[in-house]
């Protein structure tokens, strides 16, 4: 009985901040105009030709090729890769860097990284869309075992589709040395710790960036919480003795309510699904706008409306009549033809992760996904032993004794990438402590000048394609390589711990 009535109460907090929170994002993207500007009929073409641009299958987009995957249960997931086709007789002699993009974005958010010259070269680069964006299939529903099922059968596919092993003797040695990396921001991120911690064998590295790692911000709140408690107690328990403690428990609280406030947006989300299709797409996408409108930094030239939101809403019902231009026609999924007949159902998809449960809810996996990471980890294993187990494997090995402690904590190596000037992560409750969930030979680096955008804002674009350049390089990356790889850069980035 206390429990359904703490349920509700919670429920009922919840409800009544998203309904302030909703009101106020309206209130503020009216006060600032940009609910009542109707787009030009100019905006309005150059809107319908970008959509053309950027999600014609029939073409290239920055380069890269559309292609998409078929999961088992059918579900189609849509993805951009630099390679066009796959030549069977051709050595595969490449690392393969998996992104994974965070919301409101898709795979077009990693167009200022894929294009370096020597990742294009040398690695095979697969951006793909997450179920319900871009140009992927939506999911019935966001929970944790529904979102990341397909995920890990995507990228089980993918290396077996990119990272083919050959018989030949001689060719096996070459082939081993190639490197699995996943790159991931914001939701991308928070998934990414997920897989780094419950499936590490999938990637060799992980990098991520800028979102929480979800236990690691529970447990941040319930130390402020405690600490703040305590503290009321004793000034409670003698007021007039203790009356120093009193302003302290708003010193302490502050970090938190800060964090909450930012996050107001999420408890908008929980609101039923019309308010929060109005909130995103209401005053021709005002809200969106706004977001978008801050992910360049302080290069406010770089944002351009109809191309920004083109990208951000995936493909129209013209492009949803277009097909791949490779091997047989391929057309985007049937759900994506449905989110584009109603333009608004993009933005109900995208937020249904913050509403299903995909951060803290248990991932039950399916045998499908035991198996096939099972036969990863073995097949890993061997390669090392005929490789004389070099000391990075030795210290992952060692460190799944610390997986029986802490389930969340990461069981991979990977590099922490933190924006500082986040404008909806603060990082006393969602970074610091990081250190604690890390594995060996992960770092975690402080870029003093991003914000949350680090794929998109140019000084912190520059230096992540430097650091995957150097992992490329090196098959790895160590504290100095992301030294080296930021001092051009990214003069004032601080490599803040090294595990
Ligand atoms: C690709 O890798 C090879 C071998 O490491 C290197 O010589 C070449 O310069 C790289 N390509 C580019 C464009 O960097
Ligand atoms: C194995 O690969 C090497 C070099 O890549 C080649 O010379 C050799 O003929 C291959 N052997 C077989 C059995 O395919
Ligand atoms: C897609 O691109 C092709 C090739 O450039 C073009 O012929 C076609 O008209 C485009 N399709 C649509 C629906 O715009």
């Amino acid at each position: 009985m206390a429990n359904i009535i703490s349920f509700l109460i919670w429920q009922a907090t919840v409800y009544s901040y998203g309904l302030f929170n909703f009101f106020l994002y309206l209130g503020l993207v009216v006060r600032s105009g940009t609910f009542f500007s109707k787009p030009t009929e100019q905006e309005q073409n150059e809107f319908l030709l970008a959509r053309d641009k950027y999600w014609n299958l029939s073409r290239t987009v920055f380069d890269l090729h559309h292609r998409f995957l078929v999961l088992r249960n059918g579900l189609k997931l849509h993805y951009l890769t630099n390679i066009a086709t796959l030549d069977p007789s051709a050595p595969q002699s490449k690392h393969l860097v998996i992104f994974l993009h965070g919301f409101p974005d898709n795979c077009l958010s990693w167009r200022y990284v894929t294009d370096s010259p020597s990742l294009r070269q040398n690695t095979t680069l697969v951006a793909v869309d997450l179920p319900g964006y871009g140009g992927s299939d939506s999911l019935p529903r966001y929970g944790a075992t529904e979102v990341m099922e397909p995920l890990t059968e995507f990228i089980v596919a993918m290396r077996e589709k990119y990272l083919r092993v050959d018989d030949n003797d001689s060719g096996q040695e070459e082939s081993q040395v190639n490197k699995v990396l996943i790159v991931g921001h914001d939701w991308g991120c928070l998934l990414g710790y997920r897989l780094a911690a419950e499936a590490p064998s999938l990637a060799d590295r992980f990098i991520l960036t800028n979102c929480p790692h979800p236990q690691l911000a529970l447990s941040n709140k319930d130390r402020i919480l405690t600490a703040s408690k305590k503290m009321m107690m004793t000034f409670l328990h003698a007021p007039l003795a203790n009356y120093h403690c009193f302003p302290k428990v708003f010193d302490e609280m502050k970090p938190l309510a800060y964090q909450v406030l930012l996050f107001g947006y999420i408890a908008a989300f929980q609101l039923p699904k019309v308010m929060v299709k109005y909130l995103g797409c209401g005053g021709n996408y005002a809200f969106i706008r706004e977001a978008l409108k801050s992910k360049h930094g302080k290069d406010k030239t770089a944002f351009n409306p109809p191309h920004s939101l083109a990208m951000t809403m995936g493909p129209g019902q013209a492009e949803c009549r277009t097909t791949t231009d490779h091997g047989k026609p391929e057309q985007y999924g049937e759900s994506v033809f449905g989110r584009a007949k109603d333009s608004d159902e993009w933005f109900v998809s995208a937020t249904a992760y913050y509403r299903d449960g995909a951060a803290f809810d248990k991932w039950e996996k399916s045998i499908h996904t035991v198996a096939a990471l099972h036969n990863i980890a073995v097949d890993n294993e061997a390669c090392m032993k005929n490789r004389h187990s070099r000391k990075r494997r030795q210290s992952s090995a060692s460190s799944t004794l610390f997986s029986d402690i802490c389930a969340s904590s990461l069981k991979a190596p990977a590099t922490i990438i933190w924006g500082q000037r986040d404008q909806a992560c603060t990082q006393p409750i969602c970074l610091n402590g990081i250190g604690d969930y890390l594995a060996r030979d992960s770092q975690v680096l402080l870029l003093p000048n991003t914000g949350h955008w680090t794929p998109i804002e140019k000084a912190s674009r520059e230096s992540l394609k430097r650091i995957l350049e150097k992992f490329v390089q090196n098959g790895d990356l160590q504290k100095e390589d992301l030294q080296e790889a930021v001092r051009m850069t990214y003069p004032n980035a601080i490599v803040s711990i090294d595990k």
